[in-house]
């Protein structure tokens, strides 16, 4: 076999694993999901899913990504031979795909904003006139369509230099300058006039406003704020060296993933309260309060612009490690070369995303329960195709897998304590099944 691409340092690896983590999922979706189910209570459920179910499930991807130092399918051949659990592969890739079908318009979404940032277009109107600039965005098929298209094919060029260059280098510079841009962004947030009504939404739980779903949508979105349950980090920890604590490296990506959706909940609501914003806007939500933000600081331009840059490279690092997943596939298991993985990955992102992109304005008749097509796909990744894969590597790490190649894993062969054994096994046997079946069960109104 020929040797594979590593990453040439620890702290690389772990950058690209927070980068693949930190993206859209917590500055966007995380904010708007909060604001639609509540807030409070959401995000108290949301945070229990880390530590209960969405660590544990790092961890597995992880020991089964390191300890064969392959893709998904060839990682669950080798460790059960002559067994079909290899099948769930082709629902981690479909899942990839319909997580960067809906992901990437939102991605254009943010170069428009960009754009509209360097033109100094986001500092001199009221709210109102921001809520009608993004509605004229997505009723327009072309810009979105267009900025779609701009994003994946900065995505693919990227991709098309191969994993340490792209990855590596992108990832441990942008990281940290984000999460300093959203302390300062929280600051000001915070000395917004009725500022301490966004902290109360945010940080007092109602749980009269949190329904069932609105808990199957935390733990969906931890879930996809991590990148769990389509074998995207599984892929990643193929890459990493036998050295790495693989327990310190979950926790690590976990706690960052974490902080900086809160950090963005902490931007954004005490603006929502302070400019009348609805908090249940849902997608658009950050669109319409981010420029009054910038508004209201001095070198607003420079912020705005700056901003945009920064969640721009955050989402970059996602859509990459969410298109490595099929073009691994089709490396290793087909034996295509990484340019022709590429181009095929490329050609059928570029289908789904234009059909999400034309979902606001061509194709908007298009609706299933009340939903059109994007947030269809939006609800699908999180809520069923990372809940449903999430469920798998549970059950498969905590009932299937040979305990010797767990132990070994969390423990670097006997170098390091295994402390956290027994906590993640009663986590992925019972906690993480018990808890997903439940709430699938309760929502189709079996139970
Ligand atoms: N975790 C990413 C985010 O929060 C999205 C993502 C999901 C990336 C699945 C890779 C795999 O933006």
């Amino acid at each position: 076999m020929s040797k594979r691409a590593a990453f040439a340092t620890r702290v690389g690896a772990i950058a690209a694993a927070v980068g693949s983590a930190v993206g859209l999922g917590n500055i966007w979706r995380f904010p708007y999901e909060a604001g639609v189910n509540g807030g409070g209570a959401f995000i108290l459920v949301y945070i229990v899913c880390i530590l209960i179910m969405g660590i544990p499930v790092i961890l597995s991807e992880f020991i089964i990504g390191r300890s064969t130092h392959s893709n998904m399918k060839a990682a669950l051949r080798t460790l059960s031979p002559g067994k079909k659990y290899y099948l769930f592969t082709y629902v981690c890739i479909l899942g990839s795909f319909v997580v960067i079908g809906f992901y990437s318009v939102v991605c254009g979404w943010i170069i428009e904003y960009l754009y509209q940032a360097a033109l100094g277009n986001l500092s001199e109107h009221s709210s109102a006139e921001y809520s009608e600039m993004f509605n004229g965005l997505i009723s327009n098929p072309w810009r979105c369509v267009g900025w779609t298209m701009l994003f994946l094919v900065i995505n693919f060029i990227v991709m098309s230099r191969g994993i340490e260059k792209g990855i590596e280098r992108v990832a441990s510079i942008m990281m940290p300058l984000l999460f300093v841009i959203l302390i300062v962004f929280c600051v000001n947030s915070l000395l917004l006039p009725g500022a301490s009504k966004g902290l109360d939404f945010l940080f007092s739980p109602d749980f009269s406003k949190l329904t069932w779903k609105g808990v199957l949508e935390a733990l969906g979105q931890a879930f996809l704020s991590l990148s769990i349950g389509i074998s995207c980090l599984v892929t990643y920890s193929s890459y990493f060296d036998d050295k790495t604590s693989l327990v310190k490296d979950a926790a690590t990506v976990g706690i960052l993933d974490t902080m900086v959706a809160i950090l963005s909940g902490v931007m954004i609501f005490p603006a929502v309260f302070s400019f009348g914003v609805e908090p249940t806007a849902g997608p658009s939500l950050i669109f319409e309060v981010l420029p009054s933000i910038f508004q209201q600081m001095t070198g607003g331009y420079f912020w705005a612009l700056l901003f945009f840059l920064l969640v721009f490279f955050a989402s970059l690092t996602s859509t990459i490690s969410l298109s490595e997943i099929p073009i691994t596939f089709m490396i290793e298991e087909h034996k295509m070369s990484r340019p022709r993985a590429i181009l095929w990955t490329a050609l059928i992102t570029f289908a789904l995303a234009a059909v999400a992109a034309l979902s606001f304005n061509v194709l908007d008749d298009i609706k299933l329960w009340g939903k059109n097509i994007f947030d269809m796909m939006d609800y699908a990744a999180s809520n069923i195709f990372m809940l449903l894969g999430g469920l798998f590597t549970a059950v498969y790490v905590g009932w299937i897998l040979d305990r010797k190649v767990i132990r070994d894993q969390l423990t670097n062969g006997g170098k390091l304590k295994g402390a956290m054994e027994p906590y993640l096994i009663f986590c992925l046997r019972y906690v993480a099944p018990v808890s997903i079946i439940f709430i699938f069960l309760y929502l189709t109104g079996i139970i």
